[in-house]
């Protein structure tokens, strides 16, 4: 059986195409679902891609990849800035983590610049907008090999 990689993304990202397109870019999140998957099953692995506003299902859904995953993408977006939780809940994984942001967080607020996540990512893809998310899955399959 093929080994599967989650996909993670946090509030906001549903409306990628239209929200502050300066920062974030055109590209909508089916958009750059469809690269990731692509991308993702071209290096053999499953792809397991979901966004969700929700800061208790993004909980949920680290804990499936922690059991059900070998390798976890998580753009937690503003949720890496604020949440314990989240950062806890990724701290239970023994699977390999990488935290990605499209835009460059340290460019921005000085609130972006602290995450929670990257205490617990194997590593940090930011600014090279849907891009991150190619090359996060091709660290994570070197990682997983
Ligand atoms: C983001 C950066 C966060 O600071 C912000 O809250 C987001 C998106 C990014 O992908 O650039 O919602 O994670």
């Amino acid at each position: 059986m093929p080994k599967s990689v989650y996909v993670l993304n946090g509030p906001n990202l549903n409306l990628l195409g239209q929200r502050e397109p300066e920062i974030y870019g055109r590209d909508t999140l089916d958009e750059i679902r469809l690269r990731v998957e692509k991308h993702l099953k071209s290096l053999g692995f499953n792809c397991e891609f979901r966004q969700t506003n929700s800061e208790s299902e993004l909980i949920d859904w680290i804990q499936e990849a922690g059991q059900n995953g070998d390798g976890l993408i998580i753009n937690a977006a503003a949720y890496s800035h604020t949440s314990i939780a989240i950062r806890d809940a990724l701290g239970a994984v023994s699977k390999p983590v990488i935290e990605v942001h499209l835009s460059n967080i340290f460019a921005r607020e000085e609130y972006r610049h602290h995450s929670f996540v990257s205490e617990v990512a194997a590593g940090v893809i930011c600014g090279l907008g849907p891009q991150g998310y190619l090359l996060a899955a091709d660290a994570l399959s070197e990682l997983i090999a």
